[in-house]
């Protein structure tokens, strides 16, 4: 019979063993990489000492291929839950050094419980993934813990915010949970995701590719805008999902945080004035505008490498988290496209499952034309934002800075689709299209074409037939935009808007 110590001292013992994971050379082998161990991670990510580990003795109970006589310490994934900045958040994380961190069955259940702990608990999810995919020895079983972990991320989605974290590899059918989730951060140089690899790509279509130029951070934060965030290293990831959760509520329940600060709500900004150029096809760099207008010039650019004419964005206006979608006259006129447009209705969907009040800052000159365009289904793409703006109930706010111009302007959430603010510089242009090619269409044929573009030009091209019809609420000095904001986000904060119950709409995909 053992005593009291002695079993305290067996317990502490099976501890210590799981806790140096897949032993001292694996752990060697990873900080090489440039990479931190699954406890280490989660270490940084919580604040200090919060992290508290579930199910460190789940073993899995595969007998293939000798499975049996195998101690996979954790079963190759550490899971949850701290605080971070003092509130509850779930976590799990792969744990390359034991097997790979691939996923057999009860590699998934451990997953699968913290999944149901962070619903029941209105909590966000966190999952840093870092693994060979599917431990190949546990076949079909491995493939149901997937299927698994996608319909629980399908059924929190809106409820909480699921953020993924990529720190190694993610491939083959592993890489559906993070695209199920709301974020995803990458690390530069040691994270890949992929459907298939570089030696498949090679045998079936004999293309020659790197791991990192196929799926790397870069891969998928600029070309395909599969990623939204990218990191230096994985510290400086670490950090980035920190600040991204201060702008985010616990649950779609909830509020997001509300942070004090200095910046002056009243605060008057002349440089505002300065910045639309006197020539309307002269660009400006819209984030100067965001900058001049935000608390303390703070904001945080989701997808900030991907379809760069438009800018999607978290900020705060008076303490108060909003979401910021604007174009960028800077690059491509700032048109609309099939990418900026699948960009946007994204974030416009998540802020407005997380109640967090929208801002759109309008300069457009119209949908991107083309053939690619066509071909590629800016129909279809661009219905999406239609939708989402039409669709989203949180307090929505246009201010109009410049152009705004046909199918456009309606798109970047006008009056119509459901803005409860629309505000128009009194540079701003709001018309059914730009001013030359109407007057070279109405006028086409008039011997005075010159004269009537102009007179076209002076009564069209202005905020004041749009005012007129209460299509905007007010004109404003761009100076005093930030006030205006801040005034109708106060006024809307009692915003309640139903829309008719349903199972669920049919957004265009
Ligand atoms: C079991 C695996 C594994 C896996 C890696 N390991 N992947 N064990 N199942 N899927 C083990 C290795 O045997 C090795 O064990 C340890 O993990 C570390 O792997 P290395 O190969 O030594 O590491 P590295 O050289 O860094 O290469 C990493 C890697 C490579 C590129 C990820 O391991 C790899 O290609 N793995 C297989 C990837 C794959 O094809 N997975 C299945 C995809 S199918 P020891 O004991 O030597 O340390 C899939 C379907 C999911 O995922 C569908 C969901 C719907």
């Amino acid at each position: 019979m053992s005593t009291v110590q002695e079993k305290i001292a067996l317990m502490r013992e099976k501890e210590a063993h799981i806790m140096q994971g897949g032993g001292a050379k694996r752990i060697e082998k990873q900080h090489a990489k440039g990479k931190m161990t699954a406890r280490e991670r989660l270490n940084m990510l919580f604040d200090e000492n919060t992290f508290v580990e579930l199910d460190m003795f789940v073993k899995h109970r595969c007998t293939n291929f000798g499975q049996e006589k195998k101690d996979l310490p954790a079963e190759g994934v550490v899971t949850g839950y701290g605080t971070i900045d003092g509130r509850l958040v779930y976590a799990f994380a792969q744990d390359f050094t034991v097997e790979g961190g691939s996923l057999g069955e009860m590699h998934a259940k451990k997953i699968w419980k913290v999944q149901d702990m962070a619903m029941k608990m209105g909590a966000p999810i966190i999952g840093i993934n870092d693994s060979g995919g599917a431990r190949i020895q546990e076949a079909v079983d491995a493939l149901s813990g997937y299927g698994g972990i996608f319909i629980r991320n399908t059924a929190a989605s809106g409820v909480i915010p699921q953020i993924s974290v990529i720190m190694g590899p993610c491939a083959g059918g592993a890489v559906y949970s993070p695209a199920l989730t709301d974020f995803i951060y990458m690390v530069k140089n040691t994270s890949q995701m992929f459907i298939t690899g570089p030696s498949v790509i090679k045998s079936v279509t004999a293309e020659e590719v790197t791991a990192e130029q196929l799926g790397g951070a870069m891969t998928h934060n600029r070309t395909s805008g599969v990623a939204h965030f990218a990191a230096e290293d994985e510290t400086d990831c670490i950090q980035q999902i920190r600040r991204l959760l201060s702008f985010l509520p616990s649950n779609n329940m909830d509020d997001a945080p509300v942070f004090a600060n200095e910046d002056d709500p009243s605060r008057i900004e002349e440089k505002l004035n300065q910045i639309i150029p006197d020539n309307p096809n002269m660009p400006y760099d819209m984030k100067d505008v965001i900058r001049l207008l935000v608390d303390n010039g703070d904001f945080y650019e989701s997808q900030e490498h991907y379809a760069t004419n438009i800018i999607t964005c978290f900020a705060r206006f008076d303490g108060h988290s909003v979401g910021i979608i604007a174009n960028q006259p800077k690059v491509m006129a700032g048109c609309l496209d099939i990418n900026a447009s699948d960009k946007s209705a994204r974030f416009i969907r998540f802020c407005d499952a997380f109640n967090i009040p929208i801002v759109n800052l309008v300069d457009v000159p119209g949908f991107l034309p083309g053939t690619e365009q066509e071909y590629g289904g800016i129909i279809r793409h661009g219905a999406k934002m239609l939708y989402a703006y039409s669709e989203a109930t949180v307090p929505k706010i246009t201010i109009i800075t410049r152009k705004a111009y046909g199918g456009s302007y309606l798109a970047m959430c006008s009056r119509d689709l459901g803005a409860d603010q629309v505000m128009a510089w009194p540079t701003s242009e709001i018309a059914v299209m730009g001013p030359a090619g109407a007057a070279n269409v109405i006028f086409r044929k008039d011997p005075d074409v010159k004269e009537k573009t102009q007179q076209y030009i002076d009564e069209f091209a202005t905020p004041y037939k749009a005012a007129e019809r209460g299509y905007i609420d007010m004109v404003i000095e761009p100076s005093e935009t930030r006030p205006r904001i801040i005034t109708a986000l106060n006024m809307l904060a009692s915003k309640r808007e139903d829309r008719p119950s349903k199972k669920h709409g049919n957004v265009p995909l």
